[in-house]
């Protein structure tokens, strides 16, 4: 089975692969467990430190049709399409946003159109799809009304899937995903950058800024589960994503001083002092217009898993990145 990530030196990505190489199968289109012989990682960017067998890294534009045609072929059964421009570039660069999160999104399903196999595409959408006068908890029927260049741009993707799989030239599956934390690493390009740095950073001894206000909401899912879900849903019999070719995964729902009294709790107030609060409109806008919450039924029924809480998101990252990094580093 050939397996391709876009966006494979991503965070996302780069989790996604190491999860794929260690599972070693996934369920083809009849719904039976096939070996992955090949796994592509493909992004502007090499994936270094990948020494499996398995996988090919290759550097290439996603916008680019002759770049695309070298990584999907006849053998690609499986694409978990994770390229993006994130959040706040897109926002400010336009044609950028447009040419990777749009164009580049109907290339690939385009590409898998010409090729006629109906490979599963599996897609990472947002909460950014989401804005306005939203209540407050945002339900499977609330309108999209995106509030920044690249909620729209996921939104539109997101019917695109919905259209090439309608017509039978993929099996798309879109997963809404809540805003990942904790990331490890650095700050990246996303207005939602800090929901991962007022935690990261202090846990690292480190200084960072909070952007927003104290009381600004966000809905979160721990990388780790969001990797189980990608998986999951990529597992799932085809009837589940019918009728409704995009979900809204499970996720936590807190405010940014709920986050960092889950800070001072598991790490004391020395942590807690090395945020400083310094407000930017731009990131409290985009951010501000994200839901803090959405309902849960149709992904709990379907056997999608969030995180308990905050804490145990906190603990997550702990286990995962933390201690793993201070390990490699003795
Ligand atoms: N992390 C989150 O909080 C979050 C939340 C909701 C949705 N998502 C979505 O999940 C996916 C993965 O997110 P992530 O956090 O890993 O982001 P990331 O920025 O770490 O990964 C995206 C990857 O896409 C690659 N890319 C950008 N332009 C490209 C191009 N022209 N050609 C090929 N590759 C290109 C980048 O180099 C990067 O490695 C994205 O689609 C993102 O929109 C992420």
């Amino acid at each position: 089975m050939k397996v391709l990530i876009t966006g494979g030196a991503g965070f996302l990505g780069r989790r996604l692969a190491r999860k794929l190489l260690q599972l070693g199968k996934l369920k083809n289109a009849k719904g039976v467990e096939e070996k992955i012989d090949s796994l592509v990682l493909f992004d502007v960017v090499p994936a270094d430190g990948f020494s499996d067998p398995r996988v090919t890294v290759v550097t290439g534009d996603i916008a680019d049709p002759q770049a695309l045609s070298r990584v999907v072929d006849a053998q690609t059964v499986s694409i978990f399409h994770l390229a993006a421009v994130v959040s706040s570039q897109a926002e400010a660069d336009f044609d950028l946003g447009m040419r990777i999160n749009i164009d580049a999104a109907r290339l690939l399903f385009e590409t898998c159109r010409r090729l006629g196999h109906c490979p599963k595409v599996l897609f990472t959408s947002s909460v950014a799809v989401y804005g306005g006068d939203l209540p407050a908890v945002v339900q499977d029927e609330t309108a999209l009304n995106p509030q920044s260049s690249y909620g729209i741009e996921k939104a539109i993707a997101e019917l695109l899937l919905s259209e090439y799989s309608r017509k039978g030239f993929i099996d798309g599956r879109c997963l809404r995903l809540p805003t990942i934390s904790v990331r490890p690493g650095k700050p990246n390009k996303a207005a939602s950058s800090f929901a991962s740095g007022i935690i990261r950073e202090p846990l690292n001894n480190e200084e960072t800024v909070c952007p927003v206000t104290a009381d600004t909401r966000l809905w979160l899912l721990s990388p780790r589960q969001a990797v189980e879900n990608l998986v999951f849903a990529h597992d799932l019999g085809a009837e589940a994503f019918v009728q409704n070719r995009v979900l809204n995964l499970p996720g936590v729902s807190v405010s940014v001083g709920e986050m960092v009294e889950t800070l001072g709790r598991i790490s004391g107030q020395a942590a807690v002092s090395k945020i400083r609060w310094e407000s930017d409109p731009v990131v409290q806008r985009i951010i501000g217009s994200w839901p803090g919450s959405w309902d849960m039924k149709r992904a709990h029924a379907l056997g999608f898993k969030g995180d308990k809480d905050f804490d145990s998101i906190v603990h997550a990252y702990i286990a995962d990145d933390l201690v793993a990094r201070r390990c490699s580093e003795i």
